[in-house]
This record gives C-alpha cells, structure tokens and sequence, in this order.
C-alpha cells in the first residue's frame, strides 16, 4: 500500500467515525468508548503520516491567511487530544481500571466536543 492510500484511507475512517462520535446519545456509551478508542488512533497515526506539516510550523513566512489556519489546526490538534482523554477518564466501560480509582467528573468531553465541531469546517 502506498503511502497516500495509507493517508486517504486513516482520513476517510476519521471522516467516518467522527459523526458516530456526535451521536454519542444515540449509539450508546459502550459503542462511544470503542469508536472514540480507534479515532485516538487513527488521529496518532494521522499526526505521524503529517509529520512535515508539524515540523514545518516554525518555518518560513507568515501572512494573515497561514497564520489562522494554523491556530486552527492547533487548537484542533489540542481539542483532538483532550478529547479521548477527558473521555477516557470518565469512561463507564472500557477504561474503568482508571476510573474506578478516580473520582468522576462531568463536562470536559462535551465541551470540547463543541468547540472543536466549531473549528473543524475549514477547507
Ligand atoms: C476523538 C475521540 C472522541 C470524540 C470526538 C468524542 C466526542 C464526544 C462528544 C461529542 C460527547 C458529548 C455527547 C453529548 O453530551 O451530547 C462525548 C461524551 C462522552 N465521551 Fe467521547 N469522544 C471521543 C472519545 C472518547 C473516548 C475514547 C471515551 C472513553 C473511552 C469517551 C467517553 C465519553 C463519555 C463517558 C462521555 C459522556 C460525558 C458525560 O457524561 O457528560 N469519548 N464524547
């Protein structure tokens, strides 16, 4: 398989699984923790097949446009992260060798659940 047909296929799956994710309500907790399990890893492996774009963050010029899209993809990159980890830790089904010896907590997974549905549409 060719390196761009690895690219296409691990976007076209976060394509796919994100919606599911949204739907958390209607797919049911447990199917939410497994799919938000394999868009973590889709996501990593996305972020190693696009290295050159990370390392070329500090390179080169600047103007208006580069600039927004980079925060973007940034603050992306941050909600992309916070996400299953938040998730993790409140997790009910696949995870609760963590939870069951931390306290629960509410909210982080929706909100930055919303927040990056806000910044996603961007090409
Ligand atoms: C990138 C991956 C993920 C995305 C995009 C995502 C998205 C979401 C969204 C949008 C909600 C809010 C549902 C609502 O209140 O309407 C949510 C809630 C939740 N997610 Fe995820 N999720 C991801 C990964 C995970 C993972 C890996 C787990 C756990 C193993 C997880 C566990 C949870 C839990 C427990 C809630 C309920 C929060 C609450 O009770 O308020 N999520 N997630």
């Amino acid at each position: 398989m060719g390196k761009k047909n690895a690219r296409w296929i691990v976007d076209i799956g976060m394509v796919i699984l994100l919606p599911l994710l949204m739907a958390y309500s209607l797919i049911g907790e447990a199917f939410h923790e497994i799919v938000g399990t394999v868009m973590l890893a889709l996501f990593l492996i996305h972020l190693v097949q696009n290295r050159k774009w990370l390392i070329a963050i500090p390179k080169g010029r600047y103007n208006a446009r580069r600039i927004f899209q980079t925060v973007l993809d940034l603050l992306l990159l941050v909600f992309m992260i916070l996400q299953p980890i938040t998730g993790i830790l409140m997790s009910k089904h696949l995870y609760t060798f963590i939870t069951s010896s931390i306290s629960r907590c509410r909210s982080p997974p929706p909100a930055t659940g919303t927040w990056s549905m806000a910044i996603r549409p961007r090409k």
